[in-house]
């Protein structure tokens, strides 16, 4: 473990050969350890108790329990084990699956000798700072994940792109503060391609990764340190500049930032990425209120209609989600109240399309609803901010993610598909 200074690795396969292979790889790494090796799930899942390992080499295809299952179990009792899948496809559902499952790499065999050890210490220091940023929200919450004084946190979600979830966060944030004079703060939750640094024409050496970076230091100075002000007094938490230093903010860290900015400001909004993955459901649990974005598009209806069905399954409130059409224009061909009926829910508003004056407020780097005011998407997202403004539901949604079924429980599980499988 730590006091030797070595990463501590369980190889889990069913083949003795590669799991000799790996080990023997492995022998001359002064950094690494391996304290066990395991030829089924059932064993690994019995070892990585008794050993508590940092790292698990686990083979995707096992007879009894296979990868996935086992990393599941795994997660669910050493949730600080970081799990690397091997396989020897490459296919998009295995690794999807195994992310679900929450796998932290994926490795196709045969595997180079460079590969495993990169992959071994990258997840290794996630694990590191996944442990730190754990205590961190532990101690700063006392682990109850909020009370009354606290702000509210708006996601701004879609569950499919381009639907103008960047754009309407952005413009959502910056009416709140205009409606409101309250302390807003706007988070980048896309930390591999973000825009509002674009969208709000801002740039700033620091950002999120700076936070991750330091998370056992997180304090009312450091946030403040890391937040840019945008002339229109929005605080803004913008994404990593480029996709590796996204890479290394985890849903810890996100919680960990998100419940002290929450405690700082009024109104937090996020633009939130249009996945199901770790780090978006982390910031979804810890919504107050998620504005799920929809356009009268099929492919987006059909994605709507399976984010509302996982969001009843993760026991989300009704309160909790408001369905909000982007783009609306009557000429699509598609009428909302079929909609309504076919996804079984309401639209509670209506954002209208505006391609020339949207995309134009981008390009200029000037958030619409401060140009074109008088515009009628601009006054639709002002209505949209007064909703959430007036509204008295963050209450009752604050009791959501207290209940034991909600947010503390599914804190450290890993992935949508693990979390699913365990309510059953
Ligand atoms: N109400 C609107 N009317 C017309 N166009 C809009 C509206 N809202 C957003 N758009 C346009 O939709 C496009 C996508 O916007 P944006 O980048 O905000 O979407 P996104 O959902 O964040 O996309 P991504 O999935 O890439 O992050 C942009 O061209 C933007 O101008
Ligand atoms: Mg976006």
């Amino acid at each position: 473990m730590a006091e030797q200074g070595k990463i501590r690795v369980l190889i889990v396969d069913d083949i003795a050969e590669t799991r000799d292979n790996l080990e023997k790889l492995l022998f001359f790494e002064k950094d690494i350890e391996v304290v066990a090796k395991a030829s089924t799930g059932r064993e690994a899942v019995a070892l990585s108790k008794q050993y508590q390992p940092d790292v698990v080499l686990m083979d995707i295809n096992m007879p009894d329990m296979d990868g996935i299952a086992a990393t599941e179990a795994m997660i669910s009792q050493v949730p600080t084990t970081q799990v690397i899948m091997m396989s020897v496809q490459g296919e998009q559902d295995y690794l999807r699956r195994s992310m679900l499952a929450g796998a932290r790499e994926f490795l196709i065999k045969p595997i180079s000798a460079e590969d495993l050890y990169n992959a071994i210490r990258h997840v290794y220091r996630l694990r590191t700072t996944q442990r730190v940023a754990v205590a961190a929200s532990t101690t700063e919450t006392g682990g109850d994940g909020g009370g009354p004084d606290h702000g509210q946190i708006i996601a701004v979600f879609s569950p499919k792109g381009g639907v103008g979830t960047s754009s309407i966060a952005a413009n959502l944030a910056v009416t709140l503060r205009q409606q409101t004079n309250k302390k807003v703060a706007l988070v980048d939750g896309n930390l591999i391609l973000g825009d509002l640094g674009v969208i709000m024409n801002m740039v700033s050496n620091k950002t999120v990764a700076d936070l991750a970076n330091r998370i056992a230091e997180l304090d009312r100075d450091l946030l403040y340190d890391v937040l840019a002000t945008h002339t229109t007094q929005v605080k803004v938490m913008l994404a990593p500049p480029n996709p590796q230093m996204g890479e290394l903010v985890t849903s810890d860290h996100l919680r960990a930032i998100l419940d002290m900015m929450r405690k700082e400001f009024d109104y937090v909004v996020v633009d939130t990425p249009s996945s199901f993955q770790d780090r978006a459901l982390a910031i979804l649990d810890m919504a107050d209120r998620i504005a799920v974005l929809m356009t009268l598009e099929m492919t987006c209806i059909k994605n709507i209609k399976l984010f509302l069905e996982v969001a009843e399954l993760l026991e989300y409130s009704q309160e909790k989600i408001l369905l909000v059409l982007n783009k609306a224009d009557s000429r699509l061909g598609i009428r909302v109240e079929n909609v309504e009926e076919t996804i079984r829910h309401k639209v509670t508003h209506q954002i209208a399309n505006a391609a020339h004056e949207m995309t134009l407020a981008i390009n200029q780097g000037l958030p619409m609803v401060i140009e074109k005011r008088g515009h009628q998407t601009a006054k639709d997202i002002a209505k949209l901010a007064a909703i959430l403004s007036d509204d008295q539901s963050g209450a009752s949604t604050k009791k959501d993610k207290d209940s034991p079924s909600s947010e503390p429980a599914q804190a450290n599980r890993g992935g949508l598909f693990s979390r699913l499988i365990a309510k059953r």
